[in-house]
């Protein structure tokens, strides 16, 4: 794609000419945004950026680990990467809180008090990169429905808590779909360019009321099952047909709800957590429809689940449109 080649070129350009010999520091998410940001930094002044990445304990099975093979030393890009591993941190304090907003709250301030201390200890930098795109300018600026009903952390102000001289966004003029197309041209793999929306708050609104790192062992295998089974299936119908089926979703993910109730496995009655599956389609993510995902797709991840997550002994799709249900469950 040569324009998005130029894109590329011309943004590496404007960053070496506006960093000069300068610092920079940027929050990486793992998310489609901070990785094609940080990728065209790297490309641009390589150890002159540091990557901070929180690992919350609340991301999808692996993801972690592929953030850091990406990013990390033994990855393809020339930058600092340090890796926060904050998971009990985070498990502490969600400990005994049930309230959404609270949950969402915590997690929020937990990674600005993180990104604050990781900063400190980098010392005084110059830019602060962000991979805000333009539909979060114009979001922010109009106040965007989500950000009413809930509070997005991962779309505000600038930070005031960093030690820094300017605001760096090399993506701000940038759509999503072109987002995508400069992280391909910057190598980066397809499987995070072409990924899902996830939450900033991540399985914290995706698993009902109290937050355990039990319950996020539960989600994260149910959810890891519930998308290789959604991806084989829609893959495996391109193959044959040449395009996404029908009920291809824009969205598809593994809750957890808050009900535990009785079943029987074997000779023993079980009294286990019930994991809901959620699958939508959507054109702006502000309305909805569930998918009408096959029945035998749906059975076989109701099987493998309840075979293969320990704790879980019943399997729900959620049918519900936005509105009235939000895509999220918190
Ligand atoms: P809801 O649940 O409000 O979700 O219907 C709409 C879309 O927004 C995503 N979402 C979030 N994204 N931070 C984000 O970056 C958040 O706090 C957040 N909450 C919801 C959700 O995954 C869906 O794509």
């Amino acid at each position: 794609d040569w324009k998005m080649d130029a894109f590329v070129e011309n943004t590496i350009k404007e960053i070496r000419e506006k960093v000069g010999d300068g610092k920079v520091l940027l929050a990486l998410s793992g998310g489609v945004d901070s990785s094609v940001a940080a990728g065209l930094l790297s490309r641009a002044i390589g150890r002159q950026l540091t990557c901070v990445f929180v690992d919350h304990g609340l991301l999808r099975k692996d993801e972690g680990d592929e953030v850091e093979a990406i990013f990390g030393p033994e990855g393809q890009f020339d930058l600092n990467f340090i890796r926060v591993n904050a998971q009990q941190r985070y498990y502490d304090k969600l400990a005994g809180v049930t309230e959404p907003e609270a949950k969402r709250k915590i997690i929020g301030e937990e990674f600005i008090r993180i990104f604050e201390e990781e900063a400190k200890k980098i010392g005084a930098v110059d830019f602060l990169a962000q991979g805000t795109i333009y539909p979060d300018v114009v979001e922010s600026g109009l106040g965007g429905e989500s950000a009413v009903i809930k509070s997005h952390h991962n779309v505000g102000g600038l930070p005031d808590f960093v030690d820094f001289k300017e605001i760096i966004e090399p993506l701000r003029d940038l759509f999503k779909d072109e987002v995508r197309k400069a992280g391909l041209e910057l190598g980066l793999p397809e499987r995070l360019v072409f990924r899902q929306p996830f939450p900033g708050p991540g399985l914290g609104v995706r698993i009902i009321g109290e937050v355990t790192a039990e319950k996020v062992r539960i989600v994260q295998d149910a959810d890891f099952i519930y998308r290789e089974e959604v991806d084989n299936a829609a893959a495996e119908y391109k193959k044959e047909h040449g395009e996404d089926p029908s009920w291809m979703p824009n969205q598809y993910f593994a809750a957890l709800t808050n009900m535990q109730s009785v079943g029987v496995m074997g000779d023993f009655r079980t009294y286990d957590y019930a994991v809901a599956l959620r699958a939508v389609q959507t054109v702006d993510f502000m309305t909805a429809e569930s998918s009408e995902i096959p029945y035998a797709v749906l059975n076989r991840v109701m099987n493998r689940v309840i075979n293969e997550v320990k704790g879980v002994n019943r399997v729900f799709y959620d049918l519900t449109s936005k509105p009235p249900g939000t895509i999220e469950f918190e």
